[in-house]
């Protein structure tokens, strides 16, 4: 099927896999012309073949490592010396690393990441941005994440990167809004979406990489690419992120980052901590109800109580039945209240193990 040729052209980052391939496709589509980027060839030259057979058009393929920091210089010559336009960059390319800061992960890869996520996608917006404005016009769109506005503990540097794109990218916005220019700068911040992301930082074994539970590339893509064309400043993609990204802002810090760590604890701890608060929930609910509803009977016959006469032994037998019982009530509370805070205390105690 061929589109409508369109005289623009698009340079996405990270174009080989997840949410920028699928960018890549919304644009092909749209009939843009392609540059696409991305350190992994082969899944380059499988989408370009792909777009030709698809659309009829050739798209260019730069493969670069853009941890090298020299790589958004070469990458903007080869464009510029191949006379192309860039009308949209896409700011894709990204990744994480799983684990302790202090103790587990790797420094040099953080650096890495530090370069790719932050300092190529600032030099590449350096670079293209003001070609952009002097022709006053042009769409840049930065991968953020929803965890560009909260911790993000277990990916520490990871999150501290995309809390440097959101930063960037809206006060560049701004100073150009200042010059009242038609160039736009637009943030995507997806949740924990189904891609190698989380495979690639050494994560996909915990609660927050659920396959079941991420979000589809495609619909992530397509509430950037709408947010993108409708020069938006940002946009949260999903109801369910939309309602963390507006808790992260009321609630404290702490409670946040308590938050986000669990979703990084391993599935099967997850679901075992989910399951032991469940059950204690559980008995909680049950003997606090059933001895409500006793100590409510033995109660109801008490107000008779004082009115026995003392002379009638059978309501004095009743009225010390009715006392024992209460007692019994209350002791069986005070035992369930006792099962009750054991139970939670464990739950505490394995809760507070696994956050520490
Ligand atoms: N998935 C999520 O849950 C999620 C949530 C919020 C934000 N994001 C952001 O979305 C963006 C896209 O990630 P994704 O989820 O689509 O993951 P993905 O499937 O791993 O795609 C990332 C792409 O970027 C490429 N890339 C990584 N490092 C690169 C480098 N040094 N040079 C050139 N290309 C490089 C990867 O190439 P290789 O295949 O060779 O590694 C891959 O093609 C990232 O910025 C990420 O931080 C993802």
């Amino acid at each position: 099927m061929e589109t409508k040729p369109n005289a623009k052209t698009a340079l996405i980052t990270g174009a080989a896999s997840g949410i920028g391939q699928e960018l890549a496709r919304l644009f092909a589509k749209d009939g843009y012309g392609l540059v696409l980027v991305d350190k992994n060839q082969e899944g380059l030259d499988t989408l370009a073949s792909h777009f030709y057979h698809q659309y009829g058009r050739v798209a260019t393929i730069i493969t670069k490592d853009l941890a090298d920091p020299n790589a958004p210089q070469q990458i903007y010559e080869q464009t510029a010396g191949q006379g192309q336009r860039i009308d949209v960059l896409v700011n894709d390319a990204g990744f994480g690393e799983y684990g302790l800061f202090a103790t587990e992960t790797d420094f040099e890869r953080e650096k890495a990441i530090v370069q790719v996520n932050a300092v190529a996608l600032m030099h590449l917006t350096k670079l293209f941005l003001k070609d952009m404005v002097a022709r006053d016009e042009g769409k840049i769109l930065l991968l953020g994440s929803e965890v560009s506005v909260a911790p993000s503990p277990m990916q520490a540097v990871y999150g501290a990167t995309k809390a440097f794109i959101k930063s960037f990218g809206e006060s560049v916005r701004s100073e150009l809004k200042g010059s009242e220019s038609k160039v736009t700068i637009t943030t995507l911040m997806p949740g924990a979406t189904n891609t190698n992301f989380f495979k690639t930082a050494g994560a996909a074994h915990v609660k927050g990489a659920d396959p079941q539970k991420t979000a589809d590339p495609a619909e992530v893509a397509k509430a950037g690419y709408q947010a993108l064309m409708a020069g938006k400043d940002h946009v949260v993609a999903g109801w369910l992120n939309k309602a963390r990204v507006v808790m992260a802002h009321i609630l404290p810090d702490p409670l946040v980052a308590a938050s986000a760590r669990s979703d990084m604890m391993p599935k099967d701890e997850a679901e075992q901590q989910q399951r032991q608060l469940l059950t204690a929930l559980g008995i909680a609910t049950a003997f606090i109800g059933g001895l409500w509803l006793l100590t409510r009977k033995s109660s109801d016959s008490l107000p008779t109580i004082s009115a026995y006469g003392k002379a009638n032994p059978s309501r004095a037998r009743y009225r010390d039945k009715a006392c024992q019982g209460k007692a019994s009530a209350q002791r069986a509370l005070d035992s369930a209240t006792d099962s009750v805070k054991g139970a939670y205390g464990t739950v505490k105690t394995k809760l507070e193990d696994a956050l520490s």
